[in-house]
């Protein structure tokens, strides 16, 4: 694998001081990620639907500084200084740091606020991470003014993903390919690239609505999760399947066979949670009120001859899919039917975006 691409040439350029700024989104998988070897490597092709409503803002303050031995920054989030971010930013800074050693001629000063409530059980290392890579290849660009948009992408993509695999999906849009597999071309374990074939117009306005059923830590981290799939019984099964679920998606977002879709989606949701019960140590993360909300979804497809489904990440929330033309519908069922399995009744409409945006 060509790493070496993203290792930079020393530079004469010098930039005193610089701020930059991205809004980047959160993304959510329909076909999930969940297994990885070393450097974050996955163990089987992935592919999501970028958001648009859940992003983070991140200015990235760059100050000319001696050359230092250990990255130095301070971290915000919504204006006030946040301690317990720290560790993990500067585990990322660790990894990327062989592919942006400016990093080291430079104080950092981050500012991070977040669209969706803080804590709300969504996990925002996907779209933090990609903002900060955005805002270190705005820097690289003014360093190495000769690199290009397509490197650009790239390269955020790739460093995202040293910090946070499912990140390596939050660059572009409205869907991206992670992981190498024979009918993308492109496609790349390293980074995540724009589904390359046509997309049937049904997906390109594909509509989510997120319901937060349990906004409180998470039980169990992904990283923890992804572990467990190496003395995982079923562990090759999985990943053979998920490649086939590339192949069968990638027909079915170009032609348009929504049932198809729900069906694929939904089985990949339940397979994920199935991997976890099954597992050892075994854990669930669905709650009650997940399993209410999903035999909700059910009752009503059947009844209202809908094509409403679902999907879920590594937690309780649900994420409801929808085609934009069923969008009234589905708010009117949303808000009187499920609302109620909700934590304080809250909910996140949301929709398919395009990508990371610079301000
Ligand atoms: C279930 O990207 O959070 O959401 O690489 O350890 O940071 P790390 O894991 P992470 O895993 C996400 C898993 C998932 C499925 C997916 O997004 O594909």
């Amino acid at each position: 694998m060509n790493t070496a691409q993203f290792i930079p040439k020393s530079t004469t350029s010098n930039i005193k001081e610089a701020t930059f700024t991205w809004k980047t989104p959160s993304n959510i998988a329909l076909v999930k990620y969940w297994g990885k070897s070393n450097s974050q490597i996955p163990k089987n092709t992935s592919i999501s639907f970028t958001l648009n409503n859940c992003h983070t803002i991140t200015s990235v303050k760059f100050s000319k500084i001696d050359t230092v031995a250990t990255v130095n920054f301070d971290l915000f989030f919504e204006g006030k200084p946040k301690e317990e971010f720290t560790p993990k930013i500067a585990e990322f800074f660790k990894r990327i740091a062989n592919y942006c050693p400016y990093i080291f001629d430079y104080k950092m000063v981050i500012d991070s606020e977040n669209s969706f409530p803080h804590s709300s059980g969504i996990a925002s290392s996907a779209s933090g991470l990609s903002a900060i890579a955005m805002c270190l290849m705005s820097l690289e660009k003014e360093l190495y003014p000769e690199i290009t948009s397509d490197f650009i992408n790239k390269k955020a993509s790739f460093l995202a993903r040293l910090g946070s695999g499912s990140a390596s999906r939050s660059i572009e849009g409205p869907l991206v390919v992670w992981g190498n597999h024979k009918d993308i071309p492109e496609s790349s374990d390293l980074y995540g690239v724009r589904f390359p074939f046509k997309i049937h117009t049904i997906f390109k306005n594909y509509q989510d609505a997120i319901l937060l059923v349990d906004k409180g830590e998470k039980q169990v981290s992904s990283t923890v999760g992804h572990n467990l799939m190496h003395q995982h019984p079923y562990a090759s099964n999985r990943f053979l399947q998920a490649n086939q679920n590339i192949s069968k998606i990638t027909k079915i977002l170009s032609e348009g066979d929504i049932k198809a879709f729900v069906n694929l989606v939904e089985s990949e949701a339940l397979t994920l949670h199935a991997m976890m019960l099954m597992s050892n140590p075994y854990f669930i993360l669905m709650k009650p009120n997940t399993l209410e909300i999903i035999n909700k979804i059910w009752e009503y497809r059947a009844q209202h001859n809908s094509n409403v489904c679902f999907t879920l990440d590594a937690g309780a929330n649900v994420h409801v899919l929808f085609p934009e033309s069923e969008k009234k519908a589905i708010h009117k069922f949303i808000d009187s039917e499920l609302a109620v399995f909700c934590q304080h009744k809250q909910y996140i409409l949301d929709e398919v975006g395009l990508g990371a945006e610079s301000l």
